[in-house]
């Protein structure tokens, strides 16, 4: 049965418009998929300490020396890894947090790159032990950071989160920024153009059935300024004995490529 595991991160709820994207690729994988699950991770609901001594200390010690301390403090990385296992499809949303992923999604992160575990590593290498599985990562953002555009250096977000998903095997990645929600928020553009605007562009976005979107967000008055530009990015698959241990001095970037929405080939910097 095919699975598909949806994270969530904002904390916006109904307001949120990567949840509300999120909520719409769910329903629309579900037509595709009819005998499907969806696992909801919603990390707002989610206890996620930040990874202390007792987890290092824990993540170093065979399991029948761990104390009490340290067992707990692995178990919730232990559950969360399960429920990657489990699902052949990954789905986060996401805001962008100063240029990068919000805390919460760092903690979460910490929690399941373990080594042996979701990686394992030699003196020259890491090797992904998640392979078979393809992600998306739909990130709203009140910027744009297309890549042609001078913005494109501040995006910390995307390098990232594609470095650790082909950290942990993962290779078959999906960027969809949804950019320039701050004209949603300010009644500049309607919800409605705005998520119809990114939807129209993504094939797991498009419209379902009647209703496009499981969550609408809050209808504010809408100015009829102009439409905010959006950004599809598809990262072509890289292999992940293509990553280079970073502790390496003269490690090398794997070359990415991106395709934008008119099918161009593109070399990310
Ligand atoms: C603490 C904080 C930091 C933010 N930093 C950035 C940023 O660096 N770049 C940006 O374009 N937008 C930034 N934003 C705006 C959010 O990315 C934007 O509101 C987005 O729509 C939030 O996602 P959501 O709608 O799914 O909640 C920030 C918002 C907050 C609350």
């Amino acid at each position: 049965m095919s699975t598909l595991l949806k994270i969530d991160v904002s904390s916006r709820g109904a307001d949120s418009v990567s949840r509300s994207l999120g909520s719409t690729f769910a329903k629309q994988w579900l037509q595709l998929n009819p005998n499907g699950k969806v696992i909801e991770r919603d990390l707002t609901k989610t206890d996620l300490p930040f990874v202390e001594l007792p987890w290092i200390i824990a993540t170093r010690t065979e399991p029948d020396a761990q104390d009490a301390e340290q067992r707990a403090a692995l178990a919730i990385g232990d559950s969360l890894i399960a429920e990657l296992k489990s699902a052949n499809e990954w789905l986060i949303t996401t805001p962008m947090y100063n240029f990068a992923i919000p805390a919460r999604l760092k903690a979460y992160i910490d929690h399941i790159v373990r080594a042996d575990q979701t990686f394992s590593r030699t003196a020259e290498s890491f090797t992904g032990l998640l392979t078979g599985k393809k992600a998306t990562v739909i990130f709203a953002s009140a910027g744009e950071y297309d890549p042609s555009s001078p913005l494109a250096a501040y995006d910390h977000l995307s390098p990232y989160l594609k470095m650790i998903l082909a950290l942990i095997g993962v290779t078959e990645v999906t960027f969809v920024q949804a950019g320039s929600t701050w004209k949603v928020d300010r009644g500049i553009t309607d919800s409605e153009t705005f998520l119809t605007s990114i939807c129209g562009q993504h094939p797991m976005l498009a419209s379902v059935g009647g209703s496009r979107f499981d969550e609408r967000l809050p209808s504010r008055p809408s100015h009829g300024g102009e439409i905010f530009a959006q950004v599809h990015r598809e990262f072509a698959p890289a292999s992940s004995d293509e990553l280079v241990d970073p502790l390496q001095r003269n490690s090398q970037a794997p070359e990415s490529r991106w395709i934008d929405h008119q099918g161009r080939q593109h070399r990310w910097a």
